[in-house]
């Protein structure tokens, strides 16, 4: 049996404006993972069980744009594989799905490295993560990489399409409680909407993404110097850009200001927004104390992840 796990991810600052090629700055959450099992089957086929989402299906059964059946598709193709080995495929993930902490990357990156290490078809990250890239590309239309990145290398990224990946170093390690809504938001079609706003006025969300990329680039340097306070304002900044964008919601706005007035030094919605995950910057101490406060505002689960 050959198996692989993926990590979570969630966007500390630059989301959306990271399609239009400015900064933004991820970390993978590995409290939640995506897991993979495959080994060699005696039934004909290659049989997937994947029960969280419900899934107990041969491939064939799946149309080819499924996005589990095109992974397996287009890994076959890369590695030449014929005839397909009969095989078992067998997927969990505790991640939830569209909110925001990268479900989709994070299956398609386990599952691109359990197949390939088990039909020996080496593959490096950089392969791996140009592979997830793709298929990223096939479910969410016009998405930056920045996903699929951050899960593939399993580090913090400054990142910036198209450009060589960067980590940054964290000179002082901090906390982060991360929020859910509980509302499922797929990221292609918030990004979508940005689109249609971009495309009707580029000066002006030209403006608004240069804005957001600043505040990714001065939140590095806060990082790397370890000035909390600092990174706790550049996330309330960078959260009212995005609710300019009309990425937030009513849930997600209630969970931010519910997350500041318990002490957090700042919060944002992360990801692609309307829905999914907030994050709040925290003393260590406050973590628990800010994560009950946003369980008794309506969040349906918390985490509270250390960034080093
Ligand atoms: C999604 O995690 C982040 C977005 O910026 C989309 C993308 O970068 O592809 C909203």
């Amino acid at each position: 049996m050959t198996t692989s796990s993926a990590p979570g991810k969630i966007i500390l600052f630059g989301e959306h404006a990271v399609v239009y090629g400015h900064p933004a700055l991820a970390v993978p959450v590995t409290q939640v993972h995506a897991d993979v099992e495959v080994a060699d089957s005696s039934r004909t086929g290659i049989w997937i069980d994947a029960p969280d989402v419900n899934l107990h299906a041969e491939l064939n059964t799946l149309p080819s744009d499924h996005p589990i059946a095109s992974v397996i598709h287009n890994l076959f193709f890369l590695s030449r594989v014929s005839p397909f080995p009969s095989l078992n495929i067998k997927i969990t993930s505790k991640i939830p799905v569209a909110s925001g902490l990268g479900s989709g990357a994070a299956v398609t990156v386990a599952l691109a490295r359990a197949l390939s290490m088990h039909i020996n078809y080496a593959m490096t990250d950089e392969q791996v993560n140009a592979f997830a890239y793709e298929i990223e590309k096939l479910h969410h239309g016009t998405p930056s990489g920045i996903d699929n990145t951050v899960i593939t290398y399993a580090k913090p990224v400054y990142f910036v399409k198209g450009q060589a990946i960067e980590t940054f170093q964290v000179a002082k390690p901090f906390t982060i409680v991360i929020g859910d809504t509980g509302i499922s938001a797929p990221t292609k079609e918030s990004v979508g909407d940005v689109r249609k706003l971009w495309e009707a006025d580029k000066t002006k969300w030209e403006d608004v993404f240069d804005k957001v990329g600043a505040i990714a680039q001065e939140a590095r340097n806060s990082i790397e110097r370890g000035k909390m306070k600092e990174l706790g304002e550049l996330m309330n900044q960078n959260h009212a850009l995005l609710q300019s964008m009309t990425a937030s919601s009513p849930e997600l706005d209630k969970l931010v200001s519910v997350a500041r007035n318990a002490g957090a030094l700042g919060a944002k919605l992360s990801g692609g927004g309307r829905g999914g995950n907030m994050i709040a910057l925290v003393e260590p101490n406050q973590a628990e104390a800010v994560a009950k406060s946003l369980l008794e505002a309506g969040a349906k689960n918390t985490i509270i992840t250390q960034v080093s």
